[in-house]
């Protein structure tokens, strides 16, 4: 990946495909049939300026626009020939404040252990955690910088960054302080989040409520005081936090005006009545969702966010009831939950991939749900997610005529380039 620069103005044109997901019904997260509008110009143009489109169209049409001739000098025009362009993606769910992959879990995974039985043996999230407490604040800069520039070469330029795995007040926000310096030399937009119920940690396995306390009453309101949060989420399932816990915590957050979002129904059903009367922006992870819940879920505005990489990495073999969710009309969208144990993918394309070959989305569907409703899901919906003019310049190039290859190639990077807040990056490495 190249340095990125910052352009007044860049005309992308002769689009092959240019998807801009443009709907009459707005900005809102897309459900149902409304999922597979993708509003494609063949043809297409972009004008960005001063890191906003400012016009979406035909590419004859850029070409007689008055304002493009009068400008022409100070235009960059970037010839999109045989390229589709879509809304850079919004991966609304990672992990990306850890130290080193978990290789151990890994090789005892492939032994026949499950996800669960490995982390009671003293393995899975609390093993990433002694290694966060020792790092500085500048190494964990780095390990997240390195996988935000990851993403940002798969065509991902909005990025929700989840802290929790420090799991004290001191290291849960070493993480998103380490988050916010990574993000501000990053050229996309980085949402941050306070996971600090991520797990109980070890030193407060015997009085579990006592930690519960801990993140309410200190680390909530610390990471709010320092305007180093936008999100808290708790992992509200069995072996993590009771619905209890989770309902204290989000009590708590909203006695710091912070917004939720949660991680259910991975391991176990959490009933999610209760916690939908805090209006989580997204509801991730959902495999053993049921019926009551999917229906709570399309009454309600939260995202069920889905993040099948989890899935294929754990290899249980189950993925969520995307097409139930889908056609009971929730508000799908998908993410890499990018994390150093149960999904090592920064790749948006791959995550895509595993939606249509193993849930059934169709690609498509596949491509709004990583997009305009990965931005509702981080309630970005007015500024990130569609190409139409007063939006953010994020645009991602691919190289391909037809955008279903955008989830038909798998392990394989057809990013060109993308635009992130105006700013051009090659997604190559030369
Ligand atoms: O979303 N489920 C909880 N949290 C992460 C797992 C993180 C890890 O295993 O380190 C998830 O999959
Ligand atoms: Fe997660």
């Amino acid at each position: 990946m190249t340095k990125s620069q910052t352009h007044d103005a860049l005309l992308l044109i002769n689009i092959r495909q240019l998807l801009t997901l443009r709907s009459d019904t707005g900005y809102g997260p897309r459900r149902g049939a409304e999922l597979r509008e993708l509003g494609i110009v063949e043809d297409g143009s972009v004008l960005c300026v001063s890191g906003k489109i400012v016009s979406v169209g035909k590419s004859t049409d850029a070409t007689r626009d008055h304002w493009v001739r009068k400008h022409k000098k100070r235009l960059i025009e970037i010839d999109c020939t045989n390229q589709v362009v879509l809304p850079g993606f919004v991966d609304s769910h990672t992990h990306p404040a850890f130290v080193g992959p978990r290789l151990v879990d890994f090789e005892k995974r492939i032994a026949g252990a499950s996800y669960e039985e490995i982390a009671e043996a003293g393995g899975g999230i609390r093993s990433s955690v002694d290694a966060v407490r020792k790092t500085s604040k500048v190494q964990l800069e780095k390990r997240v910088s390195a996988g935000l520039h990851a993403m940002l070469s798969h065509g991902t330029t909005t990025v929700e960054a989840k802290s929790g795995y420090g799991l004290s007040v001191e290291s849960e926000l070493k993480s998103l302080a380490a988050i916010q310096n990574a993000a501000g030399k990053w050229p996309g937009t980085v949402v941050s989040t306070l996971l600090g119920a991520h797990v109980v940690p070890a030193e407060f396995r015997q009085a579990p409520q006592e930690y519960v306390t801990l993140v309410c009453e200190q680390m909530i309101s610390a990471a709010a005081k320092r305007k180093l949060a936008q999100f808290v989420d708790v992992f509200c399932d069995r072996g993590a936090f009771t619905e209890h816990d989770s309902l204290r915590i989000f009590e708590a957050a909203q006695r710091n005006n912070l917004p939720v979002r949660a991680h259910v129904s991975q391991l176990t059903r959490t009933p999610l009545k209760h916690l939908l009367q805090f209006s989580p922006a997204s509801i991730d992870h959902l495999d053993h969702v049921n019926d009551e819940d999917i229906s709570l879920l399309a009454k309600s505005d939260s995202v069920a966010t889905l993040v099948p990489g989890a899935n294929y990495f754990l290899g249980a073999g189950q993925y969520p009831p995307a097409r139930k969710l889908i056609d009971a009309g929730v508000a799908v969208a998908l993410a890499t939950d990018y994390n150093p144990g149960s999904s090592p993918t920064p790749s948006m394309p791959f995550v895509l991939s595993l939606a249509c070959t193993q849930m059934k989305m169709s690609p498509a569907e596949a491509i709004s749900a990583a997009t305009i409703n990965g931005a509702c899901a981080l309630q970005l919906n007015n500024r990130k997610g569609t190409i139409e003019s007063g939006k953010d310049a994020d645009l991602a190039i691919f190289n391909m005529s037809d955008y279903r290859e955008v989830a038909f190639w798998v392990a394989s990077n057809k990013c060109e380039m993308v635009i992130a807040n105006g700013m051009r990056v090659s997604a190559r490495d030369d």
